[in-house]
């Protein structure tokens, strides 16, 4: 079914689908928001983890230093509970547009991994079956849940499987060192890879369009990127239920869930 917007809305919409429609540099800022469709909570709001659970507890170097076991605990459930869930219209959206457009790239604030599901589901269907699901790969900000960091060597693997936290003992171990692995995400107090940092400046400076997506765009340096775009020229255009700090600064925020409007504003229509 058709869904109707009030004049306004549909004007926004529009005006986005224009804009987005007519550039070809193009930066997609995502947040936890975009995930909330497929079932994953979100940090902040009504249900949002932070609400819960306390990120000094869970989320820092000295919180692993204190206690890992409770740290790889937290990691493991959230590995479970997101390794459930399957990424929805907004995700493959985004995929779509993507492999259409290699000047359009994905940054993303999630460690979820559904951005990287939706391009693999991409790549085994339809117009761009065949197609490599790294070529779009997404920029993360913030790691993966299902990467490990060795926390003797560096050492990175990828790991999909339940984590044993039974005790300090059986927690997951350096296959090259045998030192303590830790989850391979960005806790509070760390910086951000300056490589991985500099390549999505770079990206927000050159974008036309920086769409951002499902993000309180509170967690800065990524809450800064739209403002590069801004400064150096381009526009921002904001998807999400909520005001946030960029709303002031975007040239359209439509209002509503990334599964519903993402689809309609990135979807091309077929030639008549
Ligand atoms: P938040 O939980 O702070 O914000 C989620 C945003 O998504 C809010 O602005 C919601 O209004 C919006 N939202 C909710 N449902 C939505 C939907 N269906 N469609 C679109 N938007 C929706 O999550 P982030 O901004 O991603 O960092 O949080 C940023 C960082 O803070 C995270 O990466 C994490 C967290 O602590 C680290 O772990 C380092």
């Amino acid at each position: 079914m058709e869904r109707t917007y009030p004049l306004a809305e549909a004007h926004q919409i529009d005006r986005a689908r224009q804009l987005v429609g007519s550039a070809r540099r193009i930066l997609i800022l995502t947040g936890a928001g975009v995930s909330a469709e497929s079932g994953v909570p979100t940090f902040r709001g009504p249900d949002g983890m932070w609400r819960k659970f306390r990120p000094e507890q869970l989320a820092t170097p000295e919180a692993f230093q204190a206690d890992p076991r409770l740290v790889w605990e937290w990691y493991g459930w959230r590995r479970e509970r997101v390794g459930a869930c399957r990424p929805n219209a907004a995700h493959a959206a985004i995929a779509h547009l993507t492999f259409r457009n290699e000047d359009a790239r994905l940054v993303t604030q999630n460690v979820d991994g559904l951005h990287e599901l939706a391009l693999e589901e991409a790549a085994s269907e339809g117009p761009f079956k065949g197609d490599s699901a790294s070529r779009a790969s997404p920029i993360r900000l913030h790691g993966s849940l299902f990467q490990t960091r060795c926390t003797g060597c560096d050492h990175r693997t990828l790991d999909r499987g339940p984590v044993d936290v039974r005790s300090e003992a059986s927690l997951p171990r350096c296959s090259e060192c045998a030192a303590l692995l830790r989850p391979d995400v960005v806790w509070f107090g760390e910086g951000l890879d300056p490589e991985i940092l500099q390549a999505a400046m770079r990206l927000a400076e050159r974008a036309e369009v920086c769409l951002v997506v499902g993000t309180s765009a509170l967690v800065h340096p990524a809450a800064s990127l739209p403002l590069l775009t801004r400064e150096s020229g381009g526009v921002v255009v904001e998807v999400n239920p909520e005001p946030t700090p960029l709303t002031a600064l975007a040239v359209s925020s439509l209002r509503g869930s990334a599964g519903k409007i993402l689809p309609e504003l990135l979807t091309v229509s077929a030639e008549p």
